[in-house]
């Protein structure tokens, strides 16, 4: 049976698409049963709707508090059956209350390489830092911010002069291939937490490591087709 997977989303959505595309495609073991955003007019509801994939705005700003809306949030996709909660570009925090409902079932992608440039501005903090690896982080959410476990992280090399958005390019294309890997590590349901650790255990048949080209790596290795 493929996994549950529910997204939450507040912009464009392209970690979203790149979910959608790939489960229908067949490579992801994964059934994406709902997207929801929390503002009005992101493209992410486009996207669900072009892909046929059910959507809902649940627009934070009609609720008093942040309690009262994760609850709303909690209520939606406990009906739905997602067994796994996917934050593609959801910017907003969960309240306790939310993550006990879903026990190590959320995943979060940042674009930066954890625990350093938590935040909003992940790339653009690590930029004026002047880091010479920069990169993106899939992990779990826990109560603090972009702190939880981390399940992958990819770098790539910061080449000298370059802008944010070139660097900010290169590391979305890097969580279009980490953030579904990560998916699919969960839905083999090869994903053990040991503390702070995660580790990912064998396949049941081998899986051929992607073989980086230097412009980027990822650890642990991406598996094809990723
Ligand atoms: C990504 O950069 C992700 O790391 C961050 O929000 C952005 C979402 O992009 N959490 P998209 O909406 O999936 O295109």
């Amino acid at each position: 049976m493929p996994l549950r997977v529910a997204i939450l989303a507040s912009g464009s959505g392209s970690n979203a698409q790149r979910l959608f595309d790939l489960s229908r495609a067949g490579t992801l073991a994964i059934d994406p049963v709902l997207l929801i955003c929390n503002r009005p007019g992101a493209h992410a509801l486009e996207r669900a709707k072009q892909a046929g994939v059910p959507c809902l705005m649940l627009d934070h700003a009609k609720e008093a508090n942040r309690e009262r809306y994760d609850c709303s949030l909690v209520a939606i996709l406990k009906e739905a059956k997602a067994e796994l909660i996917v934050m593609a570009g959801y910017m907003r925090l969960v309240t306790p209350f939310f993550l006990h409902s879903f026990p190590g079932r959320v995943l979060n992608i940042h674009p930066a390489l954890l625990p350093a440039f938590p935040g909003m501005r992940g790339a653009a903090d690590a930029l004026e830092y002047g880091v010479r690896l920069a990169g993106c982080t899939v992990h779990f959410v826990d109560e603090t911010m972009d702190h939880g476990q981390i399940i992958i992280q990819a770098a790539v090399p910061v080449t000298p002069d370059e802008g944010l958005e070139a660097l900010q390019t290169r590391i979305h294309a890097l969580e279009h291939r980490i953030y579904p890997q990560a998916v699919q590590w969960l839905a083999e349901k090869r994903v053990q937490v040991e503390g702070r650790r995660v580790r990912i255990l064998p396949a049941a048949t081998a899986r051929r490591a992607v073989t980086p080209d230097g412009t980027w790596i990822a650890w642990p290795p991406l598996e094809e087709p990723f």
